[in-house]
């Protein structure tokens, strides 16, 4: 930064000396921006990134962050983000190696913590806006700026663009911005700001986007919001607005996307949508819109990308959808809708994702679904849709990848139609339906299987063993059918893998053997499982949660359980599990439920976290066990 700015200044100099300006030379800045800034950086607290401790001396325009107009040498522009730390991280190096092999680890871990944040901390004062008349740019992005917006931001009349999103301000949007007829860029996202939207909004004209998710607005979204002929972003997305969406909102004929979603919102969707001609994103999800589908929706010829979902909107899909030729994505899942999918959507030659799940949409399905040649995922799961099977022209789909049909109503064998797909199957629920028979073995021969859910069916047979290929299989759920004998050969390559409620008999001493074990949830609950738990199980150093109860497990329970530290639950309840309970299991720091019940343990219960903690149902039903919470031991 440093660097270029040095130049930038010698250069001002030179540009003034032959200008024949009044700036002084040397970036010397004017009484009352070096008044402001100095007041600005009295006002925070903290800076991590040492920027401001290096604002020394009165040339204020060659400070860090700091922009002077040319020809004034009047400051237009505060740029002082917070960012992350890309050399002083301890973790860096570390970083490097860890990511390509980890990168699924680390993509589920919920906090990575850096180490190394860059921030200011502190209030933004409010003589800002008394003493940097001239600013135009403020940008405070991603620090820990606490406090209000304070109401003289409305004096920085040349503003065009507020810049404040991830921080921690409280309190309301001022009114008085209002006042600033230049601001363009309003991005105040990521804030815990509240109260309600400024009527005065409306007044700025020359504003082209407003961000303002993620804080916690309340009351309804201004009815003038129409006049702001410019708008080409509004992202109100994730706060507490309610009332209905203003038509006057048709009149943002610039504006290309409005993400309304996740709020409070009711009543219809204004039909009047369809004149704005430039909208190309349109999130609404996630509120409590009623009333039809407008039904010239299907005029909003520029829509991309169209999420309904998870409101309460009945009445049929318009026909007029059909003419949505730019469409690729279409979210309309959780609703109440009902009647056929019109034939129409067969024109959506560019769709690539259709999700209607959670509506009571009948069948058929139209023929002409299968031109939807681009379609990779499709979700039709719990409609009113009683298919029977897959109708054949399934496989000309030829880009579907993501499969989602539970409970349509699916009969018969398992669907051979799926051995068919030209397209490479990624994730296949077919779970809650009526199929029976076998689970067929060239399912193995998916090999790009992530997700396979079965759940829910009456499904007789032993796992094939070419199974034991699927070697990108994460999610594997068979739960509530009738299969039978080992579980070995799905022990590898899942991390989730629920085999409940059915008639499995053996497999579990596989459990941990092998290369590597990455599960993080295994259920074999209520199967007819025998034999032993092995001490292997310590290699699933990841797993969260394990449940085998009501089996018919025999033998000492496993020291090697000890070793997963990660564990927060297990269930063992209802087998024949015999000796003491191993003191190491005291280890077991993250455990938050267990039960143990309706075994044949004996001996004291290891005294101390967490097992004492759990109550005495935990451990009730055994042969002979003592001590916290049971009654003491008598020896
Ligand atoms: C200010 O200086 C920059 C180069 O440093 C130049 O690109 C820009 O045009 C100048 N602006 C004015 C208003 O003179
Ligand atoms: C707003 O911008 C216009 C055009 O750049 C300019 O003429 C006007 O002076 C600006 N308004 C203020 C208050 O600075
Ligand atoms: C909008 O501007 C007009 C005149 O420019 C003014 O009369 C009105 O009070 C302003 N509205 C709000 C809500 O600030
Ligand atoms: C929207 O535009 C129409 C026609 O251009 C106009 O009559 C109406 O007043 C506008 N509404 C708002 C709130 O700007
Ligand atoms: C479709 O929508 C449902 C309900 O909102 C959601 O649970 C499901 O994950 C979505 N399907 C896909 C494939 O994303
Ligand atoms: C589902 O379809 C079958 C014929 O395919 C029919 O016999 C049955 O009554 C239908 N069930 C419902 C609930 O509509
Ligand atoms: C599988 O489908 C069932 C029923 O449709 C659902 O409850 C379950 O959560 C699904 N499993 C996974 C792992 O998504
Ligand atoms: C256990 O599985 C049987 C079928 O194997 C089923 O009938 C029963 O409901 C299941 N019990 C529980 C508690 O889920
Ligand atoms: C395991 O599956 C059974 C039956 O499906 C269910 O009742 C139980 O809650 C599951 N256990 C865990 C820990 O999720």
């Amino acid at each position: 930064m440093v660097s270029w700015l040095l130049p930038f200044a010698a250069f001002v100099a030179i540009v003034a000396v032959i200008e024949g300006t009044k700036i002084s030379s040397g970036g010397m800045c004017h009484p009352s921006d070096l008044k402001g800034l100095t007041s600005f950086r009295a006002n925070v607290r903290v800076d991590t990134s040492g920027r401001l401790a290096k604002w020394t001396g009165i040339k204020c325009c060659e400070w860090e962050g700091i922009s002077c107009d040319n020809s004034t040498g009047r400051v237009i522009e505060i740029r002082l983000p917070g960012f992350i730390s890309t050399s002083d991280s301890p973790y860096q190096s570390q970083m490097k190696g860890l990511l390509s092999p980890y990168i699924t680890l680390l993509r589920s871990l919920e906090v990575i913590d850096l180490g190394g944040l860059m921030d200011l901390s502190g209030a933004i004062p409010s003589s800002i806006g008394f003493d940097l008349p001239n600013l135009r740019k403020l940008y405070l992005c991603s620090n820990r700026i606490t406090g209000q917006i304070p109401n003289s931001i409305g004096k920085l009349l040349k503003l065009e663009e507020l810049v404040l999103f991830e921080n921690r301000l409280s309190g309301t949007i001022p009114p008085s911005l209002g006042n600033l007829e230049n601001l363009s860029s309003l991005l105040l996202y990521s804030n815990q700001l509240s109260g309600k939207l400024p009527n005065s909004l409306a007044n700025l004209t020359s504003l082209v986007h407003i961000d303002i998710h993620g804080n916690y607005l309340a009351g309804d979204i201004p009815e003038n919001v129409g006049r702001l002929q410019n708008l080409k972003e509004l992202d109100l997305s994730n706060n507490l607005l309610s009332g209905k969406i203003p038509t006057s909102i048709s009149n943002l004929t610039a504006i290309s996307t409005l993400y309304l979603d996740a709020n409070n919102l009711e009543g219809p969707i204004p039909n009047s949508l369809h004149e704005m001609p430039s909208l190309g994103f349109l999130r609404l999800q996630n509120n409590r819109l009623s009333g039809n589908i407008p039904p010239a929706f299907g005029n909003i010829a520029s829509l991309q990308r169209v999420s309904l979902a998870n409101n309460k909107l009945t009445g049929a899909i318009p026909p007029s959808i059909g003419y949505l030729s730019a469409l690729t994505e279409l979210y309309l899942d959780g609703n109440l809708l009902s009647g056929h999918i019109p034939r129409s959507i067969g024109h959506l030659s560019g769709l690539l994702v259709l999700n209607i799940s959670y509506n009571a949409i009948q069948g058929q399905l139209p023929r002409e679904m299968s031109s939807l040649q681009n379609l990779q995922i499709l979700d039709l799961s719990f409609n009113r849709l009683n298919l029977s099977s897959i109708p054949t022209w399934f496989s000309q789909l030829s880009s579907l990848s993501k499969i989602y049909m539970a409970g349509c109503g699916i009969k018969g064998k398992f669907p051979r139609l799926l051995w068919m797909m030209p397209s490479l199957v990624q994730e296949l629920d077919l779970s809650a339906n009526h199929i029976t028979g076998g689970l067929p073995s060239w399912l193995g021969s998916l090999t790009q299987l992530y997700l396979l859910n079965l759940s829910r069916n009456s499904l007789v047979s032993g796992i094939p063993e070419t199974f034991a290929s699927l070697s990108t299989l994460a999610i594997l759920d068979l739960h509530s059918n009738k299969l039978t004998g080992s579980i070995e050969c799905v022990l590898r390559s899942p991390t989730y893998i629920d085999l409940s409620d059915n008639r499995f008999s053996d497999g579990t001493e596989m459990i941990g053997l092998g290369a590597e074990c990455g599960i993080r949830y295994l259920n074999l609950s209520n199967n007819s499982l025998e034999g032993r738990l092995p001490d292997s199980i310590a290699s699933c150093i990841l797993m969260k949660s394990f449940d085998v109860s009501s089996n018919e497990l025999g033998f000492n329970l496993p020291v090697g359980l000890a070793s997963i530290s990660s564990l927060e639950t297990l269930k063992l309840q209802r087998n024949r599990l015999t000796g003491n309970i191993p003191k190491d299991y005291l280890k077991l720091r993250k455990l938050r439920v267990l039960d143990l019940s309706d075994n044949l343990l004996v001996g004291e219960i290891p005294a101390g976290e967490p097992l004492s903690d759990f109550p005495e149902s935990s451990f009730s039903g055994n042969k002979g066990l003592c001590g916290k919470p049971l009654p003491p031991c008598r020896f």
